[in-house]
């Protein structure tokens, strides 16, 4: 073959292979709008550009939701560390702000939290204008190369409008390192019964207590988890707070310790302890390990701080450290999850945690009409959708046999089986895309259900482009994972693998508003 014969042949294929690509349902070729890039969540938070992991300093002041996260403003791959910043009245649709902290000669700006200092006990502030104060973690990346073990230290800045601007506290560190490789992450609240703002800390893989009057001077109080729960990986991103049970007056406290490795489908996951405080330290009787989400994609979430209806709502990071920095995104990489309310419900003689989309999200669903779809035993239905990449599918089913299968012309498919038998959901993205950017992507996960309720109970699946959240019985066993199908799901595949006929009743798939 000739050079230019060669060079035709490459023309002709290079323009086929573009030919077909153009034809594919993408955002990209469908719109040109601002936030169409091809897997650009429409109704998730994602930063414009580049790098973003967990959610950080999240509190309320002033009518504003604030949302600082782990960002690197030069690459979409992790970096030197900056909390990025963005406001949301109504925790549907974000503003994009200025990066609100920058590293410094102590170092990278980790995770961390913020709060609301209303009588201006750091003096940062005045009476008429008290400080929001950020609590966070350096990371002195010198010291880290050196091969130090004491590079991990608690600082704090502040601002006086309303998160616009930040001052760092110039005696920082407030808590300097003992020698715990691990130290990070503090989540700040104000303990009423102590009066005295509690610091949650992590320290390897136990979390450790911290007790102050003002902000700036912390004083070890407790330990907690050196032999209980699972510690498969380190300990991050601790939170802790009281949460009320569903239907009655009890209240438990609640502590978040996300763990990297070691979740129940590989890498990233969160776990929680359900218990009590004291004000010095954290303790419990539960024995078993319990997990807040069970997908792979739901990592170092954490709550609000000064939350104004006094709801407890969390964000996680809609991503896993196994891959997220591999994932097929160009120009910037991962997602928040949806804010999610959460809650207690006894469940037997344990209590199970619950979390359910806030119900401000309803307002950007246009809704179907709902229908009842009955399905023989062997059987199956399809429904078809144009909107199920923004969707919001919900129905309620007595059954515990069947599969729902999201498929697109090109035979990809994401498949959601309910295990009557074994007790048991799983979320197959094997075959749902593309997956072969890192070994671990393609699986299948696996979820106990050991108590659904012998009636009727809702399945509430939140499809967005790059991700699918799975809710079952109002948030009771719920699933979180990244998809990155060639081209939009358009298929709904309703299987019946019981012996009896399934009604998959009030079935409605709502198209959810973009919020860019
Ligand atoms: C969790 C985490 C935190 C740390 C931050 C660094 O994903 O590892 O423990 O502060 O990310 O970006």
């Amino acid at each position: 073959m000739t050079a230019l014969m060669l060079f035709m042949v490459l023309l002709v294929v290079s323009s086929a292979c573009i030919d077909k690509d153009s034809k594919q349902k993408t955002l990209e070729n469908t719109t040109q709008e601002y936030y169409a890039e091809t897997y650009r969540p429409q109704f998730h938070f994602t930063p414009e550009e580049k790098w973003m992991n967990d959610p950080n300093g999240m509190v309320y002041n002033k009518g504003v939701y604030h949302l600082f996260y782990q960002y690197y403003p030069d690459s979409i791959v992790w970096g030197p560390m900056h909390w990025g910043h963005a406001t949301s009245e109504d925790l549907v649709h974000w503003n994009h702000k200025p990066i609100a902290l920058y590293p410094d000669k102590l170092g990278y700006i980790f995770s961390g939290s913020a709060v609301l200092d209303k009588d201006n006990t750091s003096g940062f502030g005045t009476d008429e204008n008290p400080p929001l104060v950020a609590i966070y973690t350096y990371h002195d990346m010198d010291g880290e190369k050196a091969g130090r073990t004491d590079y991990q230290t608690q600082g704090i800045a502040y601002s006086l409008d309303n998160g616009d601007t930040w001052t760092k506290y110039a005696d920082n560190p407030v808590i300097g390192n003992t020698d715990i490789k691990d130290f990070r992450d503090p989540k700040v609240m104000w303990h009423e019964d102590s009066q005295a703002w509690i610091m949650s800390l992590v320290a390897g893989d136990y979390a450790q207590f911290y007790s102050s009057q003002d902000l700036k001077t912390w004083k070890l109080t407790g330990e907690f988890g050196k032999d209980v729960g699972a510690h498969g990986g380190v300990w991050e991103c601790p939170d802790l707070f009281k949460l009320e049970v569903e239907d009655s007056e009890e209240e438990k406290w609640v502590l978040f310790i996300s763990i990297n490795p070691g979740g129940p489908n590989g890498g990233s996951s969160t776990q929680y302890f359900i218990g009590d405080f004291d004000g010095k330290t954290f303790t419990t009787d539960q024995v078993a390990h319990k997990w807040l989400d069970w997908g792979t994609d739901n990592y170092a979430g954490v709550t609000y701080s000064n939350e104004p209806n006094g709801d407890r709502i969390f964000i996680g990071w809609m991503s896993n450290w196994l891959y997220g920095q591999e994932t097929p995104t160009e120009k910037w990489r991962s997602a928040m999850t949806v804010p999610r309310k959460l809650s207690l419900r006894k469940v037997g003689n344990g209590y199970d945690l619950i979390n359910y989309p806030v119900s401000n999200i309803e307002k950007i669903i246009k809704k179907e009409e709902k229908k009842n779809v009955t399905v023989v035993a062997g059987e199956k239905e399809t429904v078809s959708s144009d909107h199920l990449m923004q969707s919001d599918l919900r129905f309620t089913t007595q059954s515990k046999d069947f599969r729902i299968k999201f498929r697109n012309s090109l035979g990809e498919e994401v498949v959601l089986s309910m295990l009557e038998e074994e007790k048991e959901f799983l979320l197959d993205r094997t075959n749902s895309g593309k997956s072969d950017f890192q070994e671990d992507f393609a699986s299948v996960q696996k979820m106990p259900i050991p108590s659904l309720p012998e009636e009727t109970y809702e399945v509430r699946i939140l499809m967005d482009h790059s991700s699918i959240e799975v809710f079952i019985n109002e948030g009771q066993y719920v699933m979180t994972a990244q998809l990155f199908p060639n081209e939009f799901y358009t298929d709904v595949v309703l299987e019946n693998t019981s012996e009896r006929g399934i009604v998959f009743k009030d079935f409605e798939i709502g198209e959810v508003q973009r919020i860019w």
